[in-house]
């Protein structure tokens, strides 16, 4: 069975593909900071009947990551790394002139050094599978520039940046960046919690990725709403 490891997986988008993958046959290794909700999700992915290891943990913490690594050779190797964990700077959202740089500081630390920590302990892993491939989540706000969006957004477009120049070193690897879209997820609540308008459920945004897993198409940035829309 291939195996993925995705990191902030006990609700939201990572716990929606975490058990978007596990219904497919895929074993698992989930990761989030809080234990309780993080064995209710993997209690939850399991009942799909595949093997599933939840390690809680911070995804800045480089003995963490290797743990991660680690649990996935136990279950065979790494095909997929889904870098999913987030952080936004600040909650809510504020304007750059009030953003606390230690709040900028740890979304660098969360959206992209952990990423690349995570890449570099999973790549030896990741080239020996036969279909390597890095999934990093983005978002529009990398791309776009929304008035208090602007640490998280860098955060973000630098990540873009990493995934594309990743691709570039590792062409046996896809490596995708991909924007889902906004979501009504808890995360979103967090960054603006006046904002209660429709969004689509992580689930519905998920096939998405699948889409990605089946076609595996050239490494590159790609946006959710595009890869359901042209699935219709
Ligand atoms: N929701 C949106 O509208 C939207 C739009 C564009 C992009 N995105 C992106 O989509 C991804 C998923 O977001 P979401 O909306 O699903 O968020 P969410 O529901 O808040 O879930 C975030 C997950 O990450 C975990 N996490 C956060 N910090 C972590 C850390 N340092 N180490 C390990 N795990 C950590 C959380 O658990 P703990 O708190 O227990 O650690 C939780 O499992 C993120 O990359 C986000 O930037 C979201």
């Amino acid at each position: 069975m291939p195996v993925a490891i995705i990191t902030g997986a006990s609700k939201g988008l990572g716990e929606a593909l975490a058990r978007a993958l596990a219904a497919r046959g895929w074993d698992l290794v989930l990761d989030a900071r809080d234990p309780v909700p993080l064995a209710e999700a993997a209690g939850l992915v399991s009942a799909h009947g595949t093997r599933v290891t939840a390690l809680p943990g911070d995804v800045t913490d480089a003995a963490h990551r290797a743990e991660l690594v680690a649990a996935a050779w136990r279950l065979g190797g790494v095909d997929l790394l889904v870098h999913n964990a987030s952080a936004l700077g600040a909650e809510p959202l504020v304007r750059l002139e009030e953003l606390p740089l230690q709040g900028l500081r740890r979304a660098l630390e969360v959206n992209l050094v952990a990423a690349l920590g995570l890449v570099q302990e999973a790549l030896p892993l990741l080239r020996s599978a036969a279909a390597g491939a890095v999934l990093v989540v983005s978002s529009d706000a990398a791309a776009e520039a929304y008035p208090t969006w602007g640490g998280y957004g860098a955060s973000k477009a630098a990540l873009d940046q990493l995934a594309a120049v990743l691709a570039v070193e590792e062409p046996g690897l896809r490596v995708w960046a991909v924007d889902p879209g906004d979501m009504a997820t808890d995360l979103y609540a967090a960054a603006v919690p006046d904002d209660d308008g429709p969004r689509p459920e992580p689930a519905d945004v998920a096939p998405a990725f699948l889409r990605l897993l089946d076609e595996r198409p050239a490494s590159g940035r790609y946006g959710a709403p595009a890869l359901l829309e042209e699935r219709r």
